[in-house]
């Protein structure tokens, strides 16, 4: 019987100390590529969702590509034999056989726990749907420390979905380590950030406030997350079209923040940025899905222990 293997199904699955050393080895595969063009030659990199995204799965798998690895997988259930009824348990143990490391998507929270169950090759949470996305808080990670030059003693506005937005959970739960951090909940009543998080907040003993204004929390903040309002995590079509354009961010609404608050969003976005922001330089978001490949780059080495003096 082979190992159970090391799973990232959260982001508290890795520790401080370790996210420290990704953004590390991302810095430096920043500043020396050709260093790690073969790093993991002859490594494969499975790539399991079984729901939509552009970011994660072409980020994952450019990631292995720029390491010198190969990728296989699949880009929806319809496409694997989880249409005919396979379960999560048995597709991880069939692609242990297959790749030296998995990511996986599912609609399903909780399915990637079921897969670091059985996994004998490392194991990694591509999102699960409205829990946990810690791959987009890795991204989310490396694009604060590059444009605030620090974790810690920052004012974070996060905006929108809070209810169902996975990476605004991950992201809670990573910033909750660091010194300092505040959050301003901006979200409409039905979309507000669930109780066990909030409950988490207050258990780290970290100041937080609700409201239903950006406008009010605007000139505070020193990072805005801003989201999507998930139209696939609706029960009902009617709710959804009441609340989708609650935050709509404006060059005009920006009049009154911090001219260095760098303005997030894991995308994809609809309707809450207008497309006029993309050229103000408190924008990031799409600096971070560059931040969110070197990540999976750096967590790839990680897990496939190969990062051992690499930037050390
Ligand atoms: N941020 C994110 O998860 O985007 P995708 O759904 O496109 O992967």
């Amino acid at each position: 019987m082979k190992e159970i293997a090391r799973s990232v199904v959260n982001i508290l699955d890795l520790s401080v100390e370790e996210i420290n050393h990704l953004i590390d080895i991302a810095n430096d595969i920043d500043a020396n590529p050709t260093k790690y063009q073969e790093a993991c030659k002859h490594k494969k990199l499975a790539t399991l969702f079984l729901e939509p995204s552009t970011r994660t799965r072409l980020s994952f798998e450019a990631a292995m590509l720029e390491l010198g690895g190969s990728v296989l997988g699949f880009s929806s259930a319809n496409s694997s034999s989880a249409a005919k009824g396979e379960s999560v348990a048995d597709t991880i143990q069939t692609v242990c056989n297959y790749a030296d490391v998995i990511a996986m998507r599912h609609p399903k929270e909780g399915a990637p726990v079921v897969a670091s169950k059985v996994t004998t090759v490392p194991f990694i949470n591509a999102g699960d749907g409205g829990h946990f996305h810690p791959t987009q808080t890795l991204a989310d990670l490396l694009t604060i420390s590059r444009t605030k030059k620090r974790l810690d003693h920052l004012t974070i506005g996060l905006c929108g979905d809070l209810k169902f937005g996975r990476t605004v959970h991950s992201l809670v739960d990573a910033m909750l380590r660091y010194e300092g951090i505040k959050f301003i909940l901006i979200s409409p009543k039905e979309l507000q950030l669930p109780d066990y998080m909030k409950e988490k907040i207050h258990m780290a003993g970290v100041e937080y406030v609700e409201t239903v204004s950006l406008e009010e929390a605007m000139c505070e903040l020193d990072v805005l997350y801003m989201t999507r309002v998930q139209k696939e995590r609706f029960f009902n079509e009617e709710d959804y079209v009441r609340l989708k354009d609650t935050y709509v961010l404006t060059l005009e609404k920006l009049e009154t923040a911090k001219q260095d608050m760098a303005i997030l969003h894991p995308l994809p976005r609809v309707n809450e940025i207008s497309v006029a922001v993309d050229e103000d330089e408190r924008a990031k978001y799409f600096y971070q899905t560059f931040c969110g490949k070197q990540m999976r780059m750096a967590l790839i080495l990680m897990l496939l222990g190969m990062d051992k003096g690499v930037c050390e």
